[in-house]
């Protein structure tokens, strides 16, 4: 009961606003924005042959390098790497999903 109880609100929550700076949004924008190119989980290759799995990322650089690079454009001046634009909470959520991958 108490699982089906759980199931529908992650359901519900899900089709509401999820919050942008939760690690579960930020999954959702790394697999949408940067899963092309990135192995964005705890295994797998990435797709795009010299991007790095962010986990390797993540094991050379700290969350705040991350925040920091996302947040003053880094990857607009990258030559491989396409324009983002994201939203301070945006870069909470990326940061908190990529902080789950550091071991
Ligand atoms: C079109 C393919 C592509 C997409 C989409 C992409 N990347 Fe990348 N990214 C690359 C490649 C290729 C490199 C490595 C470039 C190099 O080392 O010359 C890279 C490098 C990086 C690095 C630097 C790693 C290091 O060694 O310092 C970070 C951090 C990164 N990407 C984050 C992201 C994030 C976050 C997103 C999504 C918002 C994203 N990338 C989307 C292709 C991509």
């Amino acid at each position: 009961m108490g699982f089906i109880f759980s199931f529908i609100a992650a359901a519900a929550l899900a089709g509401t606003t999820p919050d942008p700076a939760s690690p579960q949004a930020g999954r959702a924008l790394a697999s949408r924005s940067c899963g092309g190119c990135h192995a964005i989980g705890a295994r797998g290759a990435s797709p795009h042959g010299k991007a790095p799995p962010f986990r390797q990322v993540m094991q050379r650089k700290s969350p705040d390098d991350i925040r920091q690079a996302l947040a003053d454009g880094f990857f607009v001046a990258h030559p491989v790497m396409p324009k983002f634009v994201l939203k301070p909470e945006e870069i909470e959520g990326l940061v908190a999903y990529l902080t789950t991958l550091k071991r």
